[in-house]
């Protein structure tokens, strides 16, 4: 139970024990473009889909450094610890970055965009997370969107932990660059970013190109255009794929797709009410409130005067569950529990609360106070 990575369904596990294959020709280039329309169904978008490989901040790094020249205006919106981490990739490739805030866990205000865009005519890229792992907060990404969209600002958006499990349409929200992981709520092993592109956003791609030299090679996105077009029948991509991990998260995602994306979305809303209500009610408040909360993670305080390491800790060592312990300032306030594995299901959530509950009582009797 915690966000990420998440434990492989059985199809997911069997196709990393498959014999090993070759990554390039026609058999292996109709399982990678399986793959690719599959994940095209899961952004909701019809552009291109570019699978790297790494884990979800080699994509974050690739997509960052190809949109922006060093020197150019990013905003950024820091809103927990992952916010931060775009802003200190941004600030890597040698950008500009002006920081968007909002208290952790709160919500990043459209409106704060709005007056940063006013102050920042010269901005070249908006960029946020779409859920902030380390507080479970969704983000106003379709909000954000409209609004660089109105401004001419391309706007991408970290969608690592969120991807296929909270409500999202790259397209019909304008959200012009989005990132990936395998390893969350589209049921694979880590190791691959799935990186889509719109139209705007290599648009603003070729510019940055044109005004400087690329992210070096590799992390570049113009690298793995040419290749997806040059090399379309035979080898689609520049490197020697991880065939093992691309044929696990087909699994991942064919399985997602079999379930019904709606019908995904709609269980972890209902698992996460019933993890919400239950925290509540033994006294561990959620972090975020109801109207921003994500559906597949949850960060809550611990009691009054007990670190969070400690119901953590307990938890594992009592009852045999991983949970997440808190990231940056929340590390000692905070734990957080994970719900986005596709198997996850109201006895996991019942077990959490359990345990948190005899964490309770322990801590009542003394046992487990600081
Ligand atoms: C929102 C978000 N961004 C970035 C990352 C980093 O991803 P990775 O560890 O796959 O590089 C994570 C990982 O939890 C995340 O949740």
């Amino acid at each position: 139970m915690i966000p990420g990575p998440v434990p492989l369904s059985d199809s997911a596990a069997e196709a990393l024990a498959a014999p090993v294959q070759a990554h390039y020709g026609p058999a292996w280039v109709s399982v990678h473009d399986e793959t690719l329309g599959l994940l095209r169904q899961v952004f909701a978008a019809e552009g291109d889909i570019l699978l790297l490989v790494g884990s979800g901040s080699a994509g974050l790094d690739a997509a960052i450094g190809s949109l922006l020249a060093p020197g150019e205006t990013a905003l950024v919106g820091v809103n927990g610890y992952f916010g931060k981490r775009l802003a200190a990739i941004a600030r890597a490739h040698g950008a500009d970055v002006v920081e968007v805030t909002a208290e952790w866990g709160e919500p990043l205000a459209t409106e704060a965009f709005e007056s940063a865009v006013r102050q920042h005519p010269e901005a070249k890229a908006i960029v946020a997370t779409h859920v902030e792992t380390s507080t479970g907060v969704v983000n106003p990404v379709h909000d954000i969107a409209r609004l660089a969209n109105a401004q001419g600002v391309p706007v991408m958006a970290d969608a690592i932990s969120s991807l296929g499990g909270v409500e999202f349409a790259m397209e019909a929200w304008g959200v012009d660059l989005c990132v990936s992981a395998s390893q969350k709520c589209l049921g694979g092993p880590a190791g691959l970013a799935p990186v889509a592109v719109g139209p705007r956003a290599w648009a603003a791609i070729e510019k940055r190109l044109a005004a400087a030299p690329g992210p070096g090679w590799y992390l570049n996105l113009q690298t793995w255009r040419e290749f997806a077009q040059s090399q379309k029948e035979w080898h689609p991509f520049p490197v020697t794929m991880p065939t093992h991990a691309v044929l696990s998260l087909r699994a991942g995602l064919r399985a997602l797709l079999a379930e019904g994306l709606p019908n995904r979305l709609r269980r972890y809303r209902t698992l996460a009410a019933r993890l919400r209500a239950g925290l509540q009610e033994l006294g561990f408040q959620p972090l975020a409130a109801d109207a921003c909360a994500a559906p597949v993670v949850t960060a809550a305080r611990s009691l009054p005067g007990i670190p969070s390491g400690r119901v953590v800790e307990f938890l594992e060592r009592a009852h045999g569950l991983k949970i997440a312990g808190g990231l940056g300032p929340l590390q000692h306030t905070v734990f957080r529990v994970g719900h986005m594995a596709p198997s996850v299901g109201e006895r996991d959530i019942d077990d959490v609360l359990a345990a948190l509950e005899d964490f309770k009582h322990q801590a009542a009797i003394g046992k487990e106070a600081v």
